[in-house]
């Protein structure tokens, strides 16, 4: 064979492995780079799986929020407050459920227009409630008549919430939460009460309220 055309054969072929190898190399370590990118980030959804479930177990035990709801709207609360604060979540359920009927307060002879207007109403609870474990409660209730339903007296009454932690929401057409507030206060001397507030269904607004307390 002619030099020349081995010397042309002898070029091409290493010009073809030089290609070959700068377009391997940056793939290859694309390719690192990538799948490294993508453990970090499969890391990172697994730690905050992780501390969420550590969260979960550390807050459990010493946060609550327990709560009394009628026909739903402070229960939709309670519920969002407990998500974010990962506390366990516990309804107080009337022994007596209450009807449409029973809630009608333009009826002064309606169950909640009897309770409310008897001072030594407290209206049975059906389950066991047990807050020993607990440190920090978040307490919610309907305002019914500018106050605490009844119910929420008897909570007190069969409940030692002596020593802890106790933050109040409420839900309500309007009415503030500054009556209920006193009446629990003056209830029972011996709890931590954090004035509490208010609150509307409204997530945002509920996630902006308990970042405001701190708790
Ligand atoms: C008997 C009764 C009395 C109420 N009194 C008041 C009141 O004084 N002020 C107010 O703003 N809303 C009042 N409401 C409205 C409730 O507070 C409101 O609908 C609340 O969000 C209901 O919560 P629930 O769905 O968790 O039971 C009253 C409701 C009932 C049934």
């Amino acid at each position: 064979m002619n030099k020349k055309i081995i010397t042309l054969i002898i070029t091409i072929a290493i010009v073809a492995i030089l290609v070959g190898i700068f377009m391997i190399i940056p793939k290859s370590s694309e390719e690192k780079d990538n799948s490294s990118s993508k453990n970090k980030e499969n890391n990172q959804v697994n730690n905050n799986e992780n501390n969420k479930d550590n969260n979960k177990e550390n807050n459990s035990s010493s946060i609550a929020v327990i709560y009394f709801s009628a026909s739903g709207t402070t229960k939709k609360v309670a519920e969002i407050i407990s998500n974010e604060t990962l506390a366990d979540l516990i309804e107080i359920v009337p022994k007596e459920k209450y009807t449409s009927a029973d809630l009608d307060w333009n009826d002064s002879k309606s169950r909640t227009s009897i309770e409310c207007d008897d001072e030594s109403s407290r209206p049975e609870i059906a389950n066991v409630i047990n807050v020993d474990n607990y440190d920090v409660i978040y307490l919610g209730y309907p305002i019914w008549w500018g106050d605490v339903p009844h119910i929420i007296l008897t909570f007190m009454d069969t409940h030692k919430l002596d020593g802890k932690t106790v933050i109040p929401f409420c839900t309500s057409g309007g009415t503030g939460i500054s009556g209920s507030m006193s009446t629990l206060k003056k209830y029972n001397k011996n709890v931590n009460w954090i004035d509490g507030e208010r609150l509307s269904t409204k997530e945002s607004d509920i996630i902006e309220w308990l970042k405001s307390i701190n708790y």
